[in-house]
């Protein structure tokens, strides 16, 4: 039987169970550096000693333009490997695979930071009130297509053994994936295969130079517009190179994707899951979204719904979840309180890691 401490081979390396933490933000472990501060080298290598078996550092930016607030982490210029270099031996050091997410907020871009772009002019509400987005040239798509190969580059040069692009949530990469944002005419817009061109191209470059045992993976929306249009760009995404896909929510609603016929398994879950079903034996799948209990993981990983479970706020207020779940021993059980999903402008703290450090 499978289960949460059998390895698994994803790439090239082998993952020593079935938990990775995902990428979360830290806006206040960095300044406008963009450098990985100590804190930020800490926070992660405490969490691959928690026993995760790959940790996603958090959506990093590859210019300063694409940053969520100007205490953001980036790898936009040479001076930012150092940094990465540390978070990468230390947690290596675990056993832990080490992979970093690869971002441009696109037309959600912080108006302190950079223009609002996008594969297409639209009219939005966000931060700036209501405004219209400036649609990227093609000159200006592939010269954001090279700074995703140089961060990729600088994150080899820095340890890392793959990354992974961010294809969702509504930032960049999914922006273009999206046809309620993409509405190009060209070669980066219409069908599946050319909404997910923007990424599929800088995955085969940063194949090229990064070589073959680079892991290169996506989190990508696991609904645009539909479930089965996903699923289509995934497999782009896959003869482009890419041997992960990490599946969460994007653009769209959820609406059109049928509820799961478990109904352990949650909306934002099922889109893993459906993927699963989709890539069993040719590429792992992950899904995300809720797991707070080693019970939940278990569940999954055990029924073999899913490949990996990825997990963000528990890891978060606990950085040994990985190990507890793995050893059934006591751990501090998020909150749910969503006090974690702070953002640029506010600087909230998680009420579990308070009351674990006090004990
Ligand atoms: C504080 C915080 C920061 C986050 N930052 C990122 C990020 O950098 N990249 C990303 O893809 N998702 C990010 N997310 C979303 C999480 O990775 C995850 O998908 C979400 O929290 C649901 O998982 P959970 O229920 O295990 O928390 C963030 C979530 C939180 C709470």
């Amino acid at each position: 039987m499978t289960t949460v401490n059998t390895p698994i081979k994803i790439g090239s390396y082998t993952l020593k169970n079935r938990i990775t933490f995902a990428p979360t933000v830290k806006f206040d472990f960095t300044d406008d550096s963009g450098v990985a501060t100590q804190k930020l080298i800490d926070h992660y290598v405490e969490r691959a000693k928690g026993g995760c078996g790959l940790i996603c550092v958090e959506a990093t930016a590859v210019v300063p333009g694409g940053r969520f607030g100007k205490n953001h982490m980036g790898l936009w210029c040479d001076e930012q490997i150092e940094g990465h270099k540390k978070i990468t031996e230390g947690c290596h050091a675990y056993g832990c695979v080490m992979i970093i997410q690869l971002n441009h907020t696109g037309y959600t871009s912080n108006p302190e930071c950079g223009p609002a772009i996008g594969p297409s002019a639209i009219t939005r509400q966000g931060f700036r009130g209501e405004y219209t987005t400036v649609e990227m040239s093609v000159e200006e798509i592939h010269a954001m297509q090279q700074a995703f190969v140089d961060a990729a580059v600088r994150a080899k040069k820095a340890g890392y053994d793959g990354v992974q692009f961010h294809g969702c949530h509504g930032y960049l990469i999914n922006q273009f994936m999206s046809p309620n944002t993409n509405f190009r005419t060209d070669a980066y817009g219409g069908s599946a295969e050319n909404r997910a061109r923007f990424c599929t191209e800088m995955m085969e470059k940063v194949r090229e130079l990064c070589g073959p045992e680079f892991l290169i993976s996506i989190r990508t929306s696991g609904c645009e517009d539909t479930l089965e249009e996903a699923i289509a760009m995934a497999e782009e995404y896959v003869k482009a190179g890419c041997e992960y896909l990490q599946v969460s929510s994007g653009l769209s609603s959820l609406d059109s994707v049928k509820p799961y016929k478990d109904e352990k398994v949650s909306d934002i879950q099922s889109l893993g899951v459906y993927f699963k079903e989709h890539f069993k034996g040719r590429v792992p799948v992950s899904c995300v979204g809720g797991l707070t209990t080693p019970e939940q993981v278990e569940y999954l990983i055990e029924k073999e719904y899913i490949d990996t479970v990825d997990v963000a706020r528990a890891i978060l207020a606990d950085p040994e979840f990985a190990n507890a779940v793995a050893e059934h021993k006591e751990y501090t059980k998020c909150f749910g309180c969503q006090a974690c999903q702070y953002g640029p402008f506010t600087q909230h703290k998680c009420p579990a890691e308070i009351v674990r450090l006090r004990k």
